[in-house]
């Protein structure tokens, strides 16, 4: 599993050589730790044009300090950009700065939703999404760039800027992020948000599925480890290393929603749905059960269970559905016809269902979609296939279990409610369905 290409460039003559043979330079990433929780050094705000937005309090409160000379994050506000003359002022305030940013450090341009009644203005905010996603091509050095179209005002965003603006996002990159209207409410305990809180997560007994386990245990909720009766003996690890319990159960039975619901008298408050298989072949040489089982697996359970436990009243108001999608269901891969589809169809679920969810439930929905992430699975794939996948993104380099279990645990922040059905790449900006 490990990355030798990785380590190899991280020495000095390892990086003479790949810089002189014009390989990629994957740059080592920082990620969150207790012992460094936060970026190393200041954030800079800039403004293109004329902006409304109060966002020093919320960015007070990152813990980043201000002013230093080799910025680790830099916010640009561009909410107020409504032509191309305004686009000028997002290039003069970057152009100056964009060599300083430390290595692993952080770009995030704030943007308007599209004005449907204002062509030039949704020609400018759409232009930024452009931007962004090319920077994030260039920039290099372990640092990312990211887009948040900022519906209402900056509180509403905070845990979304937090999240950027610090060592868990760092497979994030090139993403659009829209935050809607809703507020974050009152006395979020932001070391432990999810103290007195339940989460369960299927597949949760290794791979991707463990890492968030662990993630949400740390920000303090009560774990339930969902997986296979076959899986029970790593489950009971899991659980038990996390304080959390078991439940021994196939997501594909019929009335596993309901097993759920009855196994949680009290409630739910944050869902998980990361189980998932593959069963790759062509489709030429794709047997129905192979087809069946994926769909049945990835999707149709997550579709009936989601039913299920929104209608026992099991996901509580303040919930959180966390759906796993896939890179693979949005850019398409050969030999994943089966796949693709199950994990393109947890996209639409999450595009139809988040705004329903909200209304009636009080409950967001929304996907991660991992992109190479270094686990068994992928550790299996033949070596070519396998360096291709972790070198063709923009981080020249794959992502971690723990990478996409932060971008989870930030959706299913209690701050969060105005996050709902987006869909967000854990990719280090993948060149696949870019
Ligand atoms: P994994 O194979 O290591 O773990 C999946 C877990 O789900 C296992 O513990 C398995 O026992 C459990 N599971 C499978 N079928 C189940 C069922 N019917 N009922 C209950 N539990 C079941 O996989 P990994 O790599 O950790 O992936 C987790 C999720 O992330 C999956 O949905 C996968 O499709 C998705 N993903 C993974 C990527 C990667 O690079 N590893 C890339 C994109 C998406």
């Amino acid at each position: 599993m490990a990355d030798r290409y990785l380590r190899f460039t991280g020495t000095a003559p390892g990086r003479f050589l790949t810089r002189r043979l014009g390989l990629p330079q994957p740059a080592p990433l920082h990620r969150w730790s207790p012992q460094r929780p936060s970026l190393d050094g200041d954030l800079l705000h800039l403004t293109a044009g004329r902006s409304d937005l109060d966002l020093a309090p919320v960015l007070s409160r990152t813990g980043l300090g201000t002013g230093g000379e080799r910025p680790a994050a830099v916010v640009l506000d561009a909410t107020g950009v409504r032509d191309v003359d305004g686009l000028a002022g997002v290039h003069a305030a970057l152009h100056p700065v964009v060599r300083s940013v430390a290595n692993s450090g952080r770009i995030v341009v704030l943007g308007s939703p599209l004005d449907p009644a204002d062509h030039h203005q949704a020609a400018v905010q759409q232009a930024l999404e452009g931007f962004v996603r090319s920077l994030g091509k260039e920039i290099g050095r372990g640092r990312t760039v990211n887009l948040v179209r900022l519906a209402a005002d900056a509180g509403a965003a905070e845990s979304t800027l937090r999240f950027l603006l610090s060592p868990r996002s760092a497979y994030v990159s090139g993403q659009v992020i829209e935050v809607g209207a809703a507020g974050q409410g009152s006395g979020v305990d932001w070391e432990r948000p999810l103290a007195g809180r339940t989460a369960l997560v299927t597949g949760g007994a290794r791979g991707i599925g463990e890492a968030v386990a662990e993630a949400l245990a740390r920000d303090g909720a009560r774990v339930v480890v969902l997986d296979t009766p076959q899986a029970v003996d790593d489950a009971r690890r899991v659980a038990e290393h996390l304080g959390g319990s078991v439940l021994a159960l196939d997501i594909t039975t019929e009335d596993a929603g309901e097993r759920i619901a009855a196994e949680l008298p009290d409630g739910l408050d944050v869902l998980i749905h990361n189980a998932g298989i593959t069963r790759d072949r062509r489709l030429v040489n794709m047997p129905t059960e192979r087809w069946s089982s994926v769909l049945d697996v990835n999707l149709a359970s997550v579709l009936r269970t989601t039913d299920a436990l929104l209608k026992a009243g099991t996901l509580k108001r303040g919930g959180r559905i966390v759906a796993t999608a896939s890179i693979a269901g949005l850019a398409g891969n050969a030999g994943q016809t089966n796949y693709g589809a199950s994990k393109a169809g947890v996209v639409g679920l999450v595009r139809s269902l988040a705004p329903r969810a909200l209304a009636e439930h009080g409950v967001t929905v929304n996907a991660v979609a991992p992109g190479f992430i270094e686990t068994k699975m992928t550790a299996a794939v033949p070596l070519l296939i396998r360096e291709a996948g972790r070198r063709m993104n923009s981080l020249a380099q794959g992502g971690l279990p723990a990478d996409v279990a932060e971008t989870t645990a930030w959706l299913a922040h209690p701050a969060s409610g105005a996050v709902n059905g987006q869909v967000v790449r854990v990719c280090g900006q993948s060149l696949l369905g870019a």
